[in-house]
C-alpha cells in the first residue's frame, strides 16, 4: 500500500475505533441521558393568541395519553375551521388574483414530514399534508396536483374567498390600482398558526399552517409549507416552527436553524433568538420585517424570540394555560 494511502486507511480506522466506542456509552445512557426527557406531562405550543383554541383541541389527545401527530393535527384543524380568521384556512385572505391558497406541513418524532402548498379550495390543507406524508412516497405536493390527490383522498371542497373576504378584497383591488405594489405583512393580521407538541411519550411532532401574505403574487409560496423553514422537528432535539414574513425564514432556512442551535447546547429561547438576530444580520431594510420563532426541546423546555415586538405564543401543560409575550430585538 502506498505511504498516503495507508495513512488515510489508519486514519479512518483511529475514528471507526472511536466512533465504536461511542456506540456502547450511548447504548450504555451517557449520551441519551442528556437528551433524558424530565417533563412530568404533555405540553402543547403554538403561535399567536389563536393558538389557545388550538391548544385546547390539541389537549384532548395529549391528555388521554395520546400521539403528538395527531394532537397537532388536531389542534390546527381548529384554526383552520375558524371562518373569522383571515390568515389560515377557510377565512384566509387571497392572492392579488383573488385566490385564497394554502400552505401547510407536518413533521412527527420519526423525521417522516408531508407538505402541501398553493392548494386552493379543500378545507383542511394540514390533513392533506399529513395524507401526503402517510400514503404517497412524496413529501410535497403543490397546486392543481395537490389539489386533485385531496379530492382522490375525500377531503372536503370550500369556496374561497368567504363573502366578507370577497368584499375586503374587492375594496382592496380599487384602492390598489397598482397591483405590484408591494404589498405589506400586516403584523395586526396574526399571520401563521404553528404548533408543537411533546406527548406522554416523549415524542415530539408539529404543524403549521397558512394562508400566507394577503395579496402576494398569484402562485407565491412562503415558508409554512416548507419543512426545516416553516416547521423542524428532530425527535433526539426538539421542535421549531415560524411565523411572519416566509422569505426571511426561508433564506435562513429558520425552524431548522433554530433545532440546530439547540443540539448545539443552546436553550429554545436563546436558539430561537440567535435565528432571529441572523435573519437581521441579512437584511439592510427591516422595514415591516417581522418574524418570530417558537421552539420546545426534548425536555419541554419553551422558548420564542422576534425580530418587533407584537408576537406571543400559547401554552398548554397539565398546571398552566396561559398567553406568553416574546422576547424581542426591537419596538416598532
Ligand atoms: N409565514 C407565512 C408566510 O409567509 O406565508
Amino acid at each position: 500500500m502506498e505511504d498516503h494511502k495507508r495513512r488515510n486507511f489508519l486514519k479512518l480506522g483511529l475514528i471507526g475505533a472511536v466512533v465504536g466506542a461511542i456506540q456502547p456509552l450511548k447504548a450504555g445512557g451517557l449520551f441519551t441521558q442528556s437528551f433524558e426527557t424530565k417533563i412530568d406531562g404533555p405540553l402543547v405550543v403554538s403561535t399567536w393568541n389563536h393558538g389557545l383554541a388550538a391548544n385546547s383541541a390539541a389537549w384532548e389527545i395529549l391528555s388521554k395519553g395520546g400521539k403528538a401527530l395527531d394532537a397537532v393535527e388536531k389542534g390546527v384543524r381548529v384554526t383552520e375551521a375558524d371562518v373569522t380568521n383571515r390568515s389560515v384556512g377557510i377565512g384566509g385572505m387571497p392572492d392579488r388574483d383573488g385566490h385564497v391558497t394554502l400552505d401547510a406541513c407536518i413533521m412527527d418524532e420519526e423525521s417522516r414530514c408531508g407538505a402541501v402548498g398553493f392548494l386552493e379550495g379543500i378545507d383542511h390543507p394540514i390533513s392533506v399534508a399529513r395524507a401526503i406524508m402517510e400514503k404517497t412516497q412524496h413529501v410535497m405536493l403543490v397546486g392543481s396536483g395537490a389539489k386533485k390527490f385531496a379530492l382522490e383522498q375525500g377531503f372536503g371542497q370550500i369556496k374561497t374567498p368567504i363573502p366578507p373576504v370577497k368584499e375586503e378584497y374587492k375594496k382592496w383591488k380599487k384602492e390598489n390600482q397598482d397591483l405590484f405594489k408591494k404589498p405589506e405583512i400586516n403584523h395586526e393580521n396574526h399571520d401563521t398558526i404553528g404548533l408543537l407538541a411533546l406527548d406522554i411519550h416523549g415524542n415530539l411532532s408539529g404543524a403549521c399552517t397558512t394562508s400566507g401574505w394577503a395579496y402576494k403574487l398569484h402562485g407565491r409560496l412562503g415558508d409554512s409549507p416548507i419543512i426545516g423553514a416553516g416547521l423542524f422537528v428532530d425527535n433526539e432535539i426538539g421542535a421549531a416552527c415560524a411565523t411572519g414574513l416566509g422569505e426571511a425564514i426561508i433564506r435562513i432556512a429558520g425552524s431548522h436553524t433554530v433545532v440546530e442551535l439547540m443540539r448545539h447546547g443552546h436553550s429554545p429561547m436563546d436558539a430561537c433568538r440567535l435565528a432571529v438576530e441572523r435573519i437581521i444580520s441579512k437584511h439592510k431594510d427591516l422595514t415591516n420585517l417581522q418574524c418570530g420563532f417558537l421552539a420546545i426541546d426534548k425536555n419541554g423546555n419553551v422558548g420564542a424570540y422576534s425580530v418587533y415586538n407584537g408576537f406571543n405564543y400559547a401554552l398548554k401543560t397539565n398546571k398552566e394555560e396561559k398567553l406568553v409575550d416574546a422576547p424581542f430585538n426591537r419596538s416598532w
